[in-house]
């Protein structure tokens, strides 16, 4: 998961290839949340692992449910319809809908003493309409701060099911799906009977409810979408094992990316035409806008068909998730796309209607919105703008905008605060860089002589951007280290040998640890003996021409800083930022000795200067690849700058580059 405070997409020019999906946080909060309802042992495989699937499965521990995690399976040992405990509880919901409404109405019907708080975003999205349906049933709900909305306190009911409970369904269809889990605990002598007041929305929503609830040993009688009918008696019953669908909403980017791309398209694995979800109709609706997609049980295959894609109005209330995803393909489109009867996105992580407008227009287009409706107008090739995206905590604004990436202009586009996608779908970026294809990779290269401090920054600025890492020295030093190890001496007589190794080198990078083959080889490669021999197979110009292949694989999606010699004059001549940094021969010999000290050994501060000073003399006359900085590089001396001031000044310069 990308923790910075930004990531960067490149443009980029298409996606192919086969992605699994996590799973539905619809279906794995519900289920979750039925297990721990319900009697006996509930093994749920393939559970979403996500913000709010942790919280709900935070609450169901503070509630006493036995809660095992093994991998992407939970096994939750149920409460059986009762409390573990008396305590007072209080949750933390996080800005989790998903847990929110059902557990409020869980508890409420259950009783005791309970406070369910979140983020502040949580404290602004309605629940009264919930709140009223359940003290019309005799429960105790108070408001702790602004009235129909959470924070709550629970208290202990007297349960009365005299009449049908009306509940409202056109803000939410959560409240009803809320009551829908709840209302099986205080099943006794007569059915529950519940009327939705209002025109339902998101009633696919509901069946995935009823399904599940079905799986969970409750039949729900149905009437149209207006009244639902809990029979008298039933009781909540464990599946034993439940498999829980990748998430729907999620597939629709990447069946965007197919509908959006020339090539062999997209294969989603994880989830096909036959899901349970609402938002599978996504699928429909991605056809109507051109799309060609095959599917099967558990997986869709998506290509590029009409292009550009066909403008169109569609009423968007069944699949409200999904939908966002069109309003970003709208943008691909040959007329204006109308999505209506979207209201409920006003009222989701963040004012979606909003969002969605906002930076729309950031990237350049023409959008019009009203209180329930959005209409995005195509943006033509050669009026994309770069755009920095507010992504407003909501985890879809940030997938729905990575999809601009693909805009004919080669323009990138930066997503601010890319964690959000934590809520469903953690690795959503490192999953899209899979399958995308870019049109260049951007690679920042920092070259300078010996202990300037280029790997520490090099670092440094690649976690702050989000980009990979190469450090191109611990390359010649593993080379160096297997060649010992095959009992080879290190000079030219063996170069075509070396090299021959260097080709094949099963090096691999895990944090900051070096891996060659299964063996952990960090310390001995940065030995000063490590260096020293990584400096005398540097010098033969088979081994150089070896490692250019491997060097030229660390430039992936989103981008790399890379450091080393040769960096920005051969292997990435192209680079737009490079950076030679410098520090005088003093201030190096100073740190390379206070390093020294640190690992505990003896250290002679004169002798590591007159080291130092001989190497640079030798770096810079040698003849395969002397120590010089590329003729377009930026100089930085950093002899009186701290760390910090080092990747701010290249953070800065890289910055300017990106606004050219
Ligand atoms: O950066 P370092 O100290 O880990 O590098 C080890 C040796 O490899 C050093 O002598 C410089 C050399 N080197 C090189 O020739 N080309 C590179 N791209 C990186 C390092």
């Amino acid at each position: 998961m990308y923790k910075t405070p930004f990531l960067d997409l490149p443009a980029l020019s298409s996606a192919a290839g086969e992605v699994t999906l996590p799973g539905s946080k619809s279906i794995s909060n519900r289920v979750l949340l039925l297990a721990a309802l319900c009697q006996g042992t509930t093994v749920v495989r393939d559970l979403l692992d996500s913000d709010d699937t942790r919280v709900m499965l935070q609450a169901l521990r503070q509630l006493g449910c036995g809660v095992l995690v093994e991998g992407t399976s939970v096994t939750v040992s149920g409460l059986g319809g009762r409390l573990a405990h008396s305590q007072a509880i209080e949750f933390f919901m996080g800005n989790a809908g998903t847990v929110m409404r059902p557990l409020t109405a869980a508890l409420a019907v259950l009783g005791g003493d309970f406070i369910l708080k979140g983020v502040p975003r949580m404290h602004e999205r309605p629940i009264g309409d919930l709140v009223d349906a359940l003290r019309a049933l005799g429960c105790r709900i108070d408001y702790l701060g602004q009235e129909g909305y959470p924070p709550l306190r629970i208290g202990t009911p007297q349960i009365r099911i005299d009449a049908p409970i009306p509940v409202r369904g056109d803000v939410s269809s959560q409240f009803l799906t809320a009551l829908l889990m709840a209302l099986p605990l205080a099943a006794g002598q007569q059915d529950i009977t519940i009327e939705v007041v209002g025109e339902l929305i998101s009633k696919p929503y509901i069946d995935i409810t009823l399904n599940l609830l079905q799986r969970f040993g409750i039949e729900v009688r149905r009437e149209a979408w207006s009244r639902f009918t809990i029979a008298a008696g039933c009781r909540y019953q464990s599946p034993g094992e439940i498999h829980v669908e990748a998430d729907a909403s999620s597939a629709s980017y990447f069946i965007a990316l197919g509908a959006l791309s020339a090539g062999p398209g997209m294969r989603v694995l994880g989830v096909g035409a036959d899901s349970i979800q609402g938002d599978i109709r996504f699928v429909e609706a991605a056809q109507a806008m051109g799309a060609e997609v095959e599917s099967g049980p558990n997986w869709l295959h998506i290509r590029r068909g009409a292009w550009p894609l066909r403008g169109l109005t569609l009423n968007g209330n069944h699949i409200p998730d999904a939908a966002m995803t069109l309003a970003i393909m709208a943008l691909y489109a040959d007329a204006p796309t109308t999505l209506t009867d979207i209201g409920s996105w006003r009222v989701k992580e963040t004012d979606r209607i909003a969002a969605m407008a906002t930076e729309c227009r950031k990237l350049g287009a023409t959008v019009e919105e009203g209180p329930d409706w959005i209409r995005v107008h195509p943006l033509p090739t050669g009026q994309w703008r770069r755009a920095s995206i507010h992504t407003y905590d909501d985890h879809r604004v940030a997938m729905c905008f990575s999809l601009a990436a693909l805009n004919p202009d080669g323009v990138m586009v930066r997503i601010e605060d890319p964690a959000c996608v934590a809520k469903t779908f953690p690795d959503y970026f490192e999953t899209l860089f899979e399958v995308a294809r870019p049109l260049d990779v951007p690679v920042i290269c920092i070259d300078g002589p010996t202990a300037s401090g280029k790997g520490t920054l090099a670092s440094r600025v690649a976690a702050a951007l989000g980009y990979h890492y190469l450090d191109s020295g611990a390359l010649y030093r593993v080379t160096a280290h297997a060649a010992v190890q095959a009992g080879l001496a290190l000079d030219a007589a063996n170069e075509k040998n070396i090299a021959e190794l260097a080709r094949q080198l099963p090096v691999r990078f895990e944090g900051d640890r070096i891996w060659l083959a299964d063996l952990d080889v960090t310390d001995e490669i940065r030995s000063e003996a490590g260096g020293m021999r990584a400096s005398l197979v540097s010098a033969l110009p088979a081994v150089r021409e070896a490692l250019v292949d491997l060097q030229h694989s660390f430039a992936r999606l989103p981008g790399l800083v890379a450091d080393g010699r040769d960096m920005g004059t051969v292997i990435f001549p192209a680079s737009p930022l490079k950076v030679y940094l410098t520090a005088s021969a003093e201030t190096r010999a100073q740190r390379r000795h206070a390093q020294v000290l640190q690992r505990g050994q003896a250290a002679d501060y004169s002798a590591l200067l007159a080291d130092l000073q001989a190497r640079d003399a030798r770096d810079i006359q040698r003849s395969a690849a002397p120590l010089r900085a590329a003729a377009d590089a930026l100089d930085l001396d950093n002899t009186g700058l701290s760390i910090d001031d080092s990747v701010n000044q290249l953070l800065a310069w890289w910055e300017e580059r990106l606004q050219r």
